[in-house]
């Protein structure tokens, strides 16, 4: 990838962001950050160098800021991009929702604008099994007809769409959209993670916090589902191998023009009841929860047909859920370490003060 060096990663500060900088950077890759921590912290950049050696370099941009874009863009030399950035949480999208079309789409029509005038041609977004809607049987195929059913997940389609359009109206511009269908885990190190503020909505940081008596029991949402045990399949993946998914994104695109859209998935599915034991066994202990009603919205089944990643892009997920588990139950218990000994140097800072 001798034309590829320079790579921007926008949103590079967050979960799944900073999992893939820092293995864009022990490939090689100069990456630049760019990032307005709105939903992450700054101290994430140091590190992903404690991981590397090295820190990647960092711009400070809101995306909606058109003119900070541009002129980053103008300066920054990428060679490519791979977007990140932008607003996730399903409920407080229906709640505002035009808060989500002005940063996650607005944002991603400065970033183009940008990247169209600077003659930086490649991308590789962020999308979300969310696009598949609740109509197609599992296993998800990129051919099957999309749906969405919140304003996040119609920004992800709007998305998908300006990147096929904006392909097919100049043969110099290369995308791909990468559906995501449920990152979890951690880096190994316990250094980087997912690390949501309050009471999370997601179901392995709710039981990470379980395990570690911050929350007393996991609300199962239903157990009277059309599956196996009852609750809900999902098709989780170790935020490490979604990682690795990008990087082989970036390989492709360097030998291709056009657009495509690829699942990343393991192709096999673990019901809630199922990740719930799978992280009894990384933390080894049981862990309380009851079964509450359905959560509006949740389908039942979710899961990925991996074989055009595999074909196209020469990538499929090795990590199993045990894995997940242990990598997000160790950045967990670092991670209050790491808040209990920031505490206490703060308390021995005010009292020799
Ligand atoms: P995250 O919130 O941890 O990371 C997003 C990053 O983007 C944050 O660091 C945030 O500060 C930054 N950001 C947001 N708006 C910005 C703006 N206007 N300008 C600059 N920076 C901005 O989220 P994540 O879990 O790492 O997800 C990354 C992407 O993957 C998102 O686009 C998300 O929709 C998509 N995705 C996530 C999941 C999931 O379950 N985590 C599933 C499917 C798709
Ligand atoms: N669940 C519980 N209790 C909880 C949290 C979740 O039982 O406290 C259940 C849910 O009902 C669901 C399963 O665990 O059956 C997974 O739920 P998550 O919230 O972890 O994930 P979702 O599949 O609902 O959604 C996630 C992202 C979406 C994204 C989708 C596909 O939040 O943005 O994966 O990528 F679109």
């Amino acid at each position: 990838m001798g034309n590829m060096k320079h790579i921007v990663v926008t949103g590079g500060a967050g979960f799944i962001g900073s999992h893939t900088v820092a293995a864009l950077q022990q490939e090689g890759f100069a990456v630049t950050v760019l990032d307005n921590f709105s939903n992450s912290d700054p101290s994430v950049i140091g590190r992903i160098g404690q991981i590397t050696g090295q820190c990647p370099a960092l711009a400070e941009i809101d995306l909606r800021d058109r003119d900070a874009v541009f002129s980053f863009f103008r300066e920054a030399g990428a060679d490519a991009v791979i977007h990140f950035a932008g607003f996730k949480a399903v409920g407080e999208s229906c709640l505002h929702p035009l808060d989500y079309f002005h940063n996650n789409i607005g944002g991603t029509v400065n970033l183009l604008a940008a990247m169209d005038a600077a003659g930086c041609k490649r991308i590789v977004f962020s999308s979300s099994a969310t696009v598949y809607g609740d109509k197609n049987p599992v296993p998800f195929v990129e051919t099957m007809p999309t749906g969405a059913a919140n304003p996040y997940g119609r920004t992800k389609r709007v998305i998908e769409e300006m990147l096929s359009d904006m392909t097919a109206s100049d043969p110099a511009w290369s995308a791909a959209a990468l559906r995501y269908f449920n990152p979890v885990g951690a880096h190994p190190s316990g250094l980087i993670g997912e690390n949501p503020n309050g009471i999370p909505d997601n179901l392995v940081p709710y039981i990470a916090k379980v395990a570690c008596g911050e929350l007393e029991a996991l609300r199962v949402f239903g157990n009277d589902y059309d599956t196996p045990d009852g609750t809900c399949l999902r098709d989780y993946i170790h935020v490490c191998d979604l990682a690795k998914g990008h990087i082989c994104a970036m390989r492709y695109l360097a030998e291709h023009t056009g657009f495509e859209t690829v699942n990343l998935g393991t192709g096999r599915s673990a019901s809630v009841l199922e990740v719930l034991h799978a992280y009894e066994t990384a933390c080894g202990r049981k862990l309380p929860y009851v079964i509450a009603p359905r959560r509006p919205g949740d389908i039942p089944r979710m899961q990925a047909d991996v074989r055009k990643a595999k074909r196209l892009l020469h990538w499929s997920a090795e990590s199993d859920l045990v894995t997940m588990c242990r990598d997000s139950w160790h950045f967990t218990i670092m991670q209050k370490e790491r808040r209990e000994s920031h505490a206490v140097h703060r308390h021995q800072g005010v009292s020799e003060g």
